[in-house]
């Protein structure tokens, strides 16, 4: 198969961790006769220094013309702490997520039996947690009329939905779940919220074509506890965009590291691929970022297209790490493996899968080559 893959690498550790992901890309392609061409692309706070633009037309423009986006991460402290910026790094990844069109945010959360021990959640909570977060993407309180007095003292965010906006992610998430353990949790605040009543009328509509999956409700605030109190008990959650976004960092306690965690991003003719973490600032050319998150990002790309043996590949290799504890700071305090270690090492298994006896014990303690 032939992609073109327009790679937008960021701010941060965005562009050390999305150099492994091209890595062990470039490792599947070779392995299974693909072709994947990678354009780069400026985005974030380092687009806003060259072009004063978070997301520059030429951006959007590489975007539009590939047929899916490797994302790396956003955002600088010196936009953090200064609430008055008029032009913010994220703004451009908000933009490019509505311009295009990417209104299904896929957040896989598991936890690795290897990883049980690194979760703050104990083994009896989490071992066997395996669950989907489908979170809306381009619409709510990140998208609606943004107000500020003229004093500067009174502000508000409108939250608004349409039918049609939830239905549309309504259908991939009852989807995702007829082809799982058949169960679907909407997650939201229609206790309060006249936008969440509307997200369960619409959803236990289109729950009507999708019989054979239980559908069930959970506030936000209840379902914040679930996840830590008992997360077997989710298979797929289909929730809002912001509640999507605090819930899925929540989640990433389960496996142990936030560096763990992938995520899709659908639309009807576009695709991008990120870590839900962000751009970690002080670990930035440290070369101690987990690129994990980055690289099961990657697998989810190929998984997009069909390309299921090799995002398994991926997979494998990723556990493969995780169990030999080739592993980055984050997971393992006294690891000797940094960030474009763990990448060889991954991308080096996919090429040398079979070879697996070869792995030299010992170079791995080094924290050297790990293969021979
Ligand atoms: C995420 C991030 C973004 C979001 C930020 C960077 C705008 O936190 O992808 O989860 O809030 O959606
Ligand atoms: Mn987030």
């Amino acid at each position: 198969m032939k992609l073109n893959i327009a790679v937008l690498a960021g701010d941060g550790i965005g562009p050390e961790v999305t150099a492994q992901s091209i890595k062990v890309l470039n490792a599947i392609a070779e392995t299974y006769s693909h072709s994947f061409e990678f354009r780069e692309a400026l985005v974030g706070a380092i687009a806003i220094d060259k072009t004063g633009n978070p997301l520059p037309e030429e951006t959007l423009d590489i975007c539009e013309n590939s047929d899916a986006v490797l994302f790396g991460a956003i955002g600088d402290p010196k936009y953090d702490n200064d609430p008055s910026a008029k032009v913010r790094p994220e703004q451009g990844l908000l933009r490019l997520r509505k311009s295009l069109g990417l209104f299904t945010n896929i957040r896989p959360v598991k936890a690795y039996p290897t990883l049980i021990d690194k979760s703050p959640l104990k083994e009896s909570i989490i071992s066997g947690t395996d669950f989907t977060i489908y979170r809306e993407l381009t619409g709510g309180i990140y998208f609606g009329d943004k107000k500020l007095n003229d004093a500067g003292t009174v502000a508000s965010d409108l939250c608004k939905y349409s039918e049609k906006e939830i239905e549309r992610i309504a259908h991939l998430a009852f989807k995702a779940a007829r082809s799982r353990r058949k169960k679907l949790t909407l997650v939201d605040k229609a206790n309060v919220l006249e936008t969440s009543r509307l997200w369960r009328r619409v959803v236990s509509n289109v729950g009507k074509s999708y019989e054979d999956v239980e559908l069930d409700y959970l506030f936000v605030d209840n379902a914040a506890m679930q996840i830590i109190l008992n997360p077997k008990q989710f298979d797929v959650i289909l929730t809002e965009n912001m509640f999507g976004d605090i819930i899925s960092d929540e989640a990433s306690v389960i496996g142990g590291s936030i560096g763990l965690l992938a995520s899709a991003s659908i639309g009807n003719e576009n695709a991008l691929f990120e870590p839900i973490h962000g751009s970690y600032p002080q670990a930035k050319g440290k070369d101690i970022a987990n690129p994990i998150a980055s690289i099961l990002s990657a697998a989810m790309l190929l998984e997009h297209f069909g390309l299921k043996e090799e995002a398994q590949a991926i997979n494998e290799a990723v556990e493969k790490s995780l169990s030999l504890n080739i592993v980055t700071t984050d997971l393992d305090p006294e690891s000797a493996f940094g960030t474009q270690k763990i990448g060889d090492f991954i991308a080096d298994y996919i090429v040398n899968a079979e070879d697996e006896v070869c792995i030299n014990k010992e170079n791995i303690n080094f924290g050297q080559s790990t293969i021979i």
